[in-house]
């Protein structure tokens, strides 16, 4: 007897005996006639039982696995299920087998219209049963074929897949935040799980492999966030003698083709380009998203002429003000969801370190506020001018904020653009993708005040910047490129420094004496000193390419077993506790009391 999965069955099939294999998802009894969903990845197939194995039915329960033989049907037009491609058919079963039985699961699986409400931490812990959902198989088989078109598109290119190891050296003083690894053949020495392949990548190309990719795994113990975990999939990319223009062209192509193939839109190439400073000046983000313009414009000329007591006090302090508009066109039909999302959004912009916020909005073509008082005393004079700075038409919400730091005006009204673009949700585009470059090569660590480098310290600076790394480096540029799409850094690579003296000076300028310098990096600067190759390359966070385009935002929906907000594994309850003597035998590592 032909087996079929559980998507297969058609018109086609009427009259033929098959036989399926599938999970109980559904059981509906009628009284005398008892039907089943059986389910697989493939899809959804109704069984009928009537008369004599109807007593067998019984027995079954949600999830439990089946094996079951019988007659394909057509059915009762009025029970034909359209939305489901094997809707027209049933199988009257002959043959039933419960090949395992099942727990009642802790949630439900049957697909529903509306949104899947399941706990979240729940569907960590039972992810074999939530993978079991039409909507995640979707989302798994996405991925997959995201996965297939990138290899597809190294391989035709010519780039090899190389495999670098995950167990590599640890450099703790380039303040990283490392996962550790004890090593049990060398008592009291460790590895550490790469954060990405980039040292490793850079000595494929002094081997001469000169076109590397990877779909690589990536380890990071930092803070947790929505589009965050510790263990990632980056599309790692290295090539030898070519410059950011063909990285980046090879980079768009590679998208063009999973936008093409996994998704089937058409994107338009090349995309654009803008300069850090210009991101952080008229966006106040190095990941603008550009899916909805309302650019920051600085409008402390026109504050300072009026009579708005608040802002002036700033600007006497040396402060600027700096204002927005949005396409809300929410201002007058819907007054709660206006007023009381803007007070939020001051709540917001208090909690991000400004001392406030000021709402505006557009009416009749004049500049309107709750309450009255603020559009008054800013004064008809400077409502004008403020409209026309901005570009700002009826329906627009404008905001306002000033500070004597522009750097804390610049980010927070960047997080406040990002968070109102967004809730308002106009967008121009579906996606915006764009190349940020020009980026400073150091910065200063808010804390320490050292210098860090901006991406990585192997991007190689700027040529004709060079010369100010002895005295001035916050003048240095870096050859990075950043690749942002819808207000998500999806990417970041750079041209390399291929000489031993300048990758050991930048080091030093970083804060790394001659010492830790050897002893982190001394084996990569042996290797830049046997011929190195000019090489550049980019990482793409896999994660976040398909989430984004799946039009989702939390990466953790197409991280097969993902860890939760503290890092921990609900599925297999890890990290957990190691035993003391296990650790001191093996490791040599004895634990002080915590
Ligand atoms: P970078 O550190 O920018 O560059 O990482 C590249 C991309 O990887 C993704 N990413 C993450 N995704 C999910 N969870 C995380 N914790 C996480 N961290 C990073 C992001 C990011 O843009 N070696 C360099 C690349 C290079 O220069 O070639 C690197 O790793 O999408």
């Amino acid at each position: 007897m032909e087996i079929f999965n559980c998507g297969a069955i058609n018109d086609g099939h009427i009259g033929k005996n098959i036989g399926l294999y599938g999970w109980c998802r559904y059981k509906r009894d009628h009284g005398g006639k008892l039907f089943i969903d059986l389910a697989d990845r493939y899809g959804i197939t109704q069984l009928v039982f009537e008369g004599r194995i109807l007593k067998d039915a019984e027995k079954v329960g949600k999830e439990y696995v089946l094996h079951v033989e019988g007659e394909v049907r057509k059915r009762e037009e009025d029970t034909v299920d359209k939305t489901n491609p094997t809707g027209r058919v049933e199988i009257y079963v002959a043959k039933l087998s419960i090949i395992s039985q099942s727990k009642v699961p802790p949630f439900e699986l049957i697909e529903e219209k509306k949104k899947f409400l399941a706990n979240e931490e729940l569907r960590m812990q039972y992810r074999y049963l939530d993978l079991r959902r039409r909507e995640m198989i979707r989302k798994v088989e996405f991925r997959d074929k995201a996965a297939k078109v990138v290899r597809k598109y190294f391989w035709d290119n010519g780039f090899l897949e190389l495999e670098t190891p995950t167990l590599v050296k640890d450099t703790y003083e380039t303040g990283s935040k490392t996962f550790l690894v004890p090593s049990r053949t060398n008592h009291g020495k460790f590895y550490s799980l790469p954060q990405s392949p980039q040292i490793y990548k850079q000595l494929c190309m002094m081997s001469g492999l000169d076109r590397y990719f990877q779909m690589a795994r990536a380890y990071r113990d930092e803070d947790p966030r929505e589009d965050r975990q510790p263990e990632h999939t980056q599309i790692d990319v290295e090539v030898s003698f070519k410059d950011e223009k063909y990285i980046q062209e090879l980079m768009e192509g590679m998208i063009k083709k999973v936008f093409k193939e996994a998704l089937g839109k058409e994107l338009k190439t090349p995309f654009k380009h803008m300069k850090y400073e210009d991101a952080m000046r008229d966006y106040g983000s190095d990941k603008p998203d550009l899916r909805f313009e309302s650019k920051i414009a600085d409008i402390t000329d026109f504050a300072k002429k009026s009579d708005y007591n608040i802002l002036k006090r700033v600007i006497d302090a040396g402060g600027r003000v700096k204002a927005a508009s949005f396409d809300a066109r929410f201002g007058q039909k819907d007054a709660s969801f206006d007023k009381n999302y803007m007070l939020k959004t001051i709540e917001l912009a208090k909690n991000l370190g400004l001392k406030g916020l000021t709402w505006l909005y557009v009416k009749n073509k004049r500049i309107e506020s709750d309450p009255e008082s603020i559009a008054k005393s800013l004064g008809e004079h400077a409502c004008k001018e403020i409209l026309e700075r901005l570009g700002a038409k009826d329906g627009d919400i404008i905001i306002l904020c000033s500070d004597t730091s522009e750097k804390l005006l610049l980010d927070v009204m960047g997080k406040i653009r990002r968070e109102l673009g967004r809730k308002v949700g106009r967008f121009r585009s579906e996606y915006e993708l764009l190349w940020v470059d020009h980026f400073p090569m150091f910065e200063k660590d808010e804390v320490t005040g050292k210098l860090k480098p901006a991406h990585n310290p192997f991007s190689a600076p700027t040529l004709g910047t060079e010369k100010y790394l002895e005295k001035e480096p916050d003048k240095v540029l870096s050859r990075q490129y950043d690749l942002v799409m819808n207000g998500t850094e999806l990417g970041s690579g750079s041209i390399r420094i291929n000489d031993a003296d300048l990758q050991e000076k930048v080091l030093s300028l970083i804060g790394m004496n001659k010492e830790s310098i050897e002893r982190s990096f001394g084996f990569m600067l042996e290797a830049l000193r046997y011929g190195a190759p000019i090489d550049g390359g980019i990482a793409i966070g896999f994660d976040r390419l398909v989430t984004i385009l799946y039009g989702e935002e939390d990466i953790k929906e197409f991280v097969l077993f993902p860890k939760n907000k503290k890092y921990e594994s609900l599925i297999d309850g890890s990290p957990t506790l190691i035993d003391r003597k296990r650790l001191k035998d093996d490791f040599g590592i004895k634990l002080e009391d915590v």
